[in-house]
């Protein structure tokens, strides 16, 4: 295991790690970005909420509220549908209430059609590398003012074990999570040393969620690890303690 992984996975952050920072969290209503974007607000961070289930996000928004947590903000957005300028638009929304972005946890996916490539329907395919490859992509690209802007920038994007070794029957998911490791290496080499923005991608592994019950439907839920579980690492990445770390494909969990 890296040293990076090691000290990832023990991290154990100060309370006030994203005090003054500015994140975006994609799919902030259920899961594991539900989790992330609580954690971050306890940390300190405004945080702005993006999904698509608009009373989700607004559950969200509450807790961090009664938690005392730092205002946050919501930003309903499905990727299947959003055009560059929805894009644009969001952009210009963080620039004219923010003025900066410090940081970014591409973690909305969906897991799609599973079965044989053979048999695979196309119009699934393309949905599921709109959400899983292309929103990540235009998002990444339309913020990258505002996360120059900042002192510092994280970009975090959320990957899996099908997108490190392919799998049979994982189809469109394993690879879209391809194209996402593609995209946050391409990223990191053209950003190392030219700015303040690293870039890593988060293999999550198996975790109590929607997504995984779906993809397991006979597995016991409780087997795998809570959302909660795995923040240190979330944190980690997202907080000035990983200011050296750029280009890393990563494990949130021990292998
Ligand atoms: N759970 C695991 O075992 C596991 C393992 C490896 C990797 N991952 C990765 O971890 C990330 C989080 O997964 P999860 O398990 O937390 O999944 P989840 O519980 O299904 O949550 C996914 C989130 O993405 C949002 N989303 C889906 N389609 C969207 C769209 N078209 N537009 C905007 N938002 C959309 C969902 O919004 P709604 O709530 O509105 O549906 C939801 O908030 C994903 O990238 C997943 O691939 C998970």
């Amino acid at each position: 295991m890296s040293n990076v992984q090691t000290t990832m996975q023990n991290y154990q952050a100060p309370e006030s790690l994203l005090q003054g920072k500015t994140i975006l969290v994609t799919g902030a209503g259920d899961g594991i970005g539900r989790v992330a974007a609580i954690t971050y607000a306890a940390h300190g961070a405004t945080v702005i909420l993006t999904g698509r289930t608009v009373e989700k996000l607004e559950k969200v928004y509450d807790e961090i509220e009664q938690a005392g947590g730092p205002q946050p903000a919501i930003y309903p957005i499905d990727f299947n549908g959003a055009i560059d300028d929805d894009y644009q638009q969001l952009a210009n929304i963080i620039d004219s209430n923010f003025g900066q972005l410090d940081g970014v946890l591409h973690n909305a996916a969906q897991l799609g059609q599973m079965g044989p490539i053979e048999s695979s329907h196309t119009g699934t395919w393309m949905q599921l590398m709109q959400v899983n490859v292309n929103a990540p992509y235009l998002l990444t690209r339309h913020l990258m003012p505002l996360l120059r802007a900042a002192d510092n920038a994280s970009i975090i994007f959320t990957s899996s074990s099908v997108g490190r070794q392919g799998r049979a029957y994982w189809g469109a998911y394993a690879a879209s999570k391809f194209a996402i490791e593609g995209l946050m290496q391409t990223l990191a080499d053209e950003l190392e040393n030219v700015s303040n923005i690293r870039s890593n991608s988060l293999n999550p592994g198996a975790t109590n969620t929607a997504m995984r019950r779906l993809a397991y439907p006979s597995e016991r839920p409780t087997n795998n690890p809570s959302p909660e579980q795995l923040m240190p690492c979330y944190l980690y990445l997202m907080g000035n303690d990983s200011l050296a770390v750029n280009g890393q494909a990563l494990d949130a969990q021990k292998k």
